[in-house]
């Protein structure tokens, strides 16, 4: 559904949320492949400490709710190599909440994060890519967007948003020549997930999730997903009359 990537040498990419988990490893994978990563987050000494060892790798510091860091970095990379050829948007925060833990504060504080920073980052790149007529965008969702689950009260909905927006950008973008991946990771063990006190299906590490990206990006996948096992079976669930979904979800889970 994308160009499917033959090399990594000196390709030109930009990853946002790189100072830990499932980005920083895509980074340090994409950096021995030979690829030029800019690496961006908010931590500036992880990020420092991730590119030292590499002459490839350039250190942006941002927040991504601040649309004008992201904007200032997005035009020095522009300027430093005069084009970009894939952003990889990883950043997010993740919550726990239910019903009866609502916490307004906190949801708006997800929403800032996960669903405006994206717009702050697709706001500073997209002129760019649509301009060059190639170069891809790719976004980290969840499996949690797929459909609702418990704990997720409002991760979910902001992931859910980024789903569909990925399928509205692949409709614009695929014609005028850039790729768009969606990225729907299952349980990855990260400073994200470690706090879960609930048994994580098939939770797999940071390192084969950042392997499962970069074969999506190679292979051309618009939809990258994994592991398989369980996002194929959430997948399915999806599909299910809600009466039999609820059912499912409540067996699985207890709750
Ligand atoms: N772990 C999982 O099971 C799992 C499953 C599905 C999806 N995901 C998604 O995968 C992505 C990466 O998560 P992870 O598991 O690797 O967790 P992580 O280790 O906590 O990584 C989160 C990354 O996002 C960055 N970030 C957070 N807030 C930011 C902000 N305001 N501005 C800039 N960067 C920010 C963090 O950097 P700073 O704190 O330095 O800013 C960090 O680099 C997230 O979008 C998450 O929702 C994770």
């Amino acid at each position: 559904m994308n160009p499917k990537i033959n090399s990594w040498k000196n390709k030109r990419v930009w990853i946002i949320g790189a100072s830990s988990g499932i980005g920083a490893e895509l980074a340090l994978q994409l950096l021995v492949l030979g690829a030029r990563v800019a690496v961006s987050a908010r931590n500036q000494s992880a990020l420092t400490k991730l590119a030292q060892p590499f002459d490839a790798a350039v250190v942006l510091p941002l927040d991504v709710t601040n649309a004008d860091q992201v904007q200032a970095a997005a035009d020095q990379l522009k300027q430093q190599w005069q084009g970009i050829d894939l952003v990889c948007v990883v950043a997010g925060v993740y919550n726990e909440m239910r019903a009866d833990t609502f916490n307004l504060e906190v949801a708006n504080a997800l929403i800032d994060v996960n669903l405006r920073g994206v717009f702050n980052c697709l706001a500073a790149t997209l002129p760019t890519l649509l301009e060059q007529k190639n170069g891809g965008i790719a976004i980290v969702s969840s499996v949690a967007g797929l459909s609702g689950l418990p704990k997720a009260l409002i991760y979910g909905p902001t992931k859910a948003a980024l789903i569909n927006l990925c399928e509205s950008l692949y409709i614009d973008l695929h014609s005028r020549g850039n790729a768009v991946y969606l990225i729907n990771p299952g349980f990855v063990a990260t400073s994200a997930t470690a706090n879960n006190d609930f048994a994580m299906p098939a939770l797999i590490s940071a390192e084969i999730a950042a392997k499962k990206i970069i074969l999506g990006f190679e292979q051309g996948d618009f939809h990258i997903h994994f592991p398989k096992r369980f996002t194929n079976w959430l997948r399915l669930a999806r599909l299910l009359p809600y009466a039999w979904y609820f059912k499912l979800i409540h067996k699985v889970t207890g709750l």
